[in-house]
């Protein structure tokens, strides 16, 4: 499980930075030889979408509780009160 995580988080991360970053560097090169990077920015892009999906598959399925929202939760209500406060 943590491995299937840990390797799905490296590909969407790479495939991720990839795309945006040769998307960036073709918007401010005029889309210079966009033709040569087509195949691997859809190739990334592919990628980065299907881990993406995994991703929230494997980290956000199921009801809404700790991992969905950060406040309140049953996991404080069940302990000490938190430290930090607002007021
Ligand atoms: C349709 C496209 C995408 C989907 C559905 C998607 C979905 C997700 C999900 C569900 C997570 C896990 C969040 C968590 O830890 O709870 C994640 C993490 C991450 N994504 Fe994406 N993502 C997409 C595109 C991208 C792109 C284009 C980039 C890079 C520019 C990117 C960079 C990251 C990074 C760096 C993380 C790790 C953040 C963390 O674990 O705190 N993602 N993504």
């Amino acid at each position: 499980m943590q491995v299937t995580l840990i390797v799905t988080l490296v590909l969407h991360v790479l495939s991720g930075v990839f795309w945006a970053g040769t998307t960036f560097a073709l918007a401010r090169t005029a889309g210079n030889q966009a033709d040569l990077f087509f195949r691997p920015q859809m190739g990334a892009a592919a990628v980065a979408v299907a881990t993406g999906g995994l991703l929230w598959f494997l980290l956000h399925d199921g009801p809404q509780g700790c991992k969905g929202t950060s406040w309140p939760s049953e996991r404080y209500a069940q302990s000490s009160p938190p430290v930090f406060k607002a007021w």
